[in-house]
């Protein structure tokens, strides 16, 4: 068994301290009562952000289920809409890609037009994470059930607007299902189950690491306002991604706090910075943190994350029990090994996780029981930011004032395809204040 850990305490701070935004949430309708359906009901779906990943989850969808049908499409820009749609549509699921040209929405309120749209059950929501919140709130007032990639949002106030909104889907039975895809994949769940089920013993510690080189980069082409700019280019701005900690590493926090059973960590610090990629097109975030998390009873984590060219690329975590150590390589192992000499290695089949989370989604919606899994999206992300706002200071953050900080990373106006939209500058660690 762990200690027992400090999650229901965590739990009933964060959810005290979003309460008043829980109560600026609309509930319309409360309760809302969804029941299971008849199996060749047509499940329709509309995608919001049709990028790559938008593109691979509405084709997890369609397959998840023979009846779901993908009606209604929105994007910022309709380059990256007609691209997604045509690729849907020649893709094995073609046939139940339906959607015709008034149902497609290019623009900022496309959410808006597509939320407004009264027969449709499940909305994609795979934006950057900066729009993730607003857009889960609008879905919600509208009774839809959502699919909400990972990370939930980019600073705290988004966090507590996401889970006002996850508890008001909560209320309306509306599911909502996250993009922490390794909670799906069968090696690490059956790993975490044994880790639970105490077999390497107490956890004390766990070692997270999401190394490798830089992903994609847009350069800046004439004609872009600062506002498209930012959004063709939204990894490096950290308003929109929170940074590659919250961004990419998320899942690495991810595993570390389901090993902590889902604990939260009392408070944090970080050795990071911006060393190579420093040039404009990199906007203002960092390639590398290191990030230490203390958790009650003294327990550790440790999650380092670089994004550099030309540097040793390594993703694993190693999580370190009483009776002996676990680790987890994605994709390729998960296994543990004791003291006492006692190996463990999953050998199981490994379908894809990706599909397994819309299996289990489109089925929970069926059956009337919608999975929702937003506070565990809400925490891991917040976990992220967190070791972000440690990284950035240079301080010892603590759990209770991340959740407080006002820091609000959305431009103060509303957005505006000409507004002016300076890149922030870039945190320096000692320099920085909290907020
Ligand atoms: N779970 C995973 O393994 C995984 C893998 C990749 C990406 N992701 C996550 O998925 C999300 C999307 O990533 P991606 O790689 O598909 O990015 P992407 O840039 O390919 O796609 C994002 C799309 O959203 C559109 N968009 C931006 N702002 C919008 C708005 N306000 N309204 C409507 N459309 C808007 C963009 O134009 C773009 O087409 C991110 O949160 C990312 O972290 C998760």
């Amino acid at each position: 068994m762990n200690p027992p850990n400090d999650s229901s305490l965590n739990r009933r701070l964060f959810l005290s301290r979003f309460a008043a935004a829980l109560a600026a949430t609309s509930v319309a309708g409360f309760p809302t009562i969804v029941r299971a359906q008849a199996a060749d009901k047509p499940i329709k779906i509309a995608l919001v952000g049709c990028g790559g990943r938008g593109s691979g989850a509405a084709e997890q969808a369609l397959k998840a289920d023979n009846y779901v049908q993908l009606v209604a499409m929105g994007d910022a820009f309709s380059d990256r809409l007609e691209t997604a749609h045509k690729n849907l549509k020649a893709g094995e699921t073609g046939a139940r890609v339906q959607v015709e040209d008034a149902q497609k929405f290019v623009g900022l309120d496309a959410i808006d037009k597509i939320c407004a749209i009264k027969d449709l059950d499940v909305v994609l929501l795979t934006t950057p994470p900066g729009f993730r919140a607003e857009h889960l709130q609008k879905c919600v007032d509208a009774g839809k059930h959502t699919f909400c990639e990972k990370p939930c949002a980019t600073d705290a106030p988004g966090v507590k607007r996401f889970l006002a909104a996850t508890a008001a889907a909560k209320a309306k039975n509306l599911g909502l299902l996250s993009g922490f895809c390794y909670r799906f994949a069968n090696g690490e769940r059956e790993f975490f189950k044994r880790v639970q089920a105490g077999e390497i013993g107490d956890v004390r510690a766990v070692y997270g690491s999401y190394m490798g080189g830089s992903p994609w980069v847009k350069e800046r082409k004439e004609g872009w306002t600062d506002l498209e700019y930012q959004l063709r280019n939204w990894l490096y701005f950290t308003w929109l991604s929170g940074d590659h900690i919250v961004e990419q590493a998320i899942h690495s926090v991810d595993k570390m706090l389901w090993a902590f059973d889902d604990a939260t960590p009392v408070r944090a610090w970080s050795v990071a910075g911006r060393q190579q990629r420093v040039e404009d097109q990199f906007g203002h975030i960092f390639d590398h943190f290191a990030v230490g998390y203390e958790f009650s009873g003294g327990r550790m984590g440790t999650i380092f994350c670089r994004q550099q060219q030309g540097t040793w690329s390594n993703s694993n975590e190693k999580i370190f029990g009483t009776k002996g150590t676990g680790e987890i390589i994605a994709f390729k192992s998960q296994g543990y090994k004791l003291i006492d000499g006692t190996e463990w290695k999953y050998d199981g089949p490994r379908p894809d996780m990706y599909q397994n989370e819309h299996d289990a989604f489109f089925a929970s919606i069926r059956a009337g029981k919608p999975l929702n899994l937003g506070e565990k999206l809400a925490h891991s992300t917040m976990t992220g930011i967190l070791g972000r706002m440690a990284g950035y200071t240079g301080q010892v953050v603590s759990w209770d004032d991340a959740v407080d900080s006002k820091e609000d990373l959305r431009p103060t106006e509303p957005l505006d395809w000409k507004m002016k939209l300076p890149t922030p500058p870039v945190a320096m660690p000692g320099r920085t204040k909290f907020i």
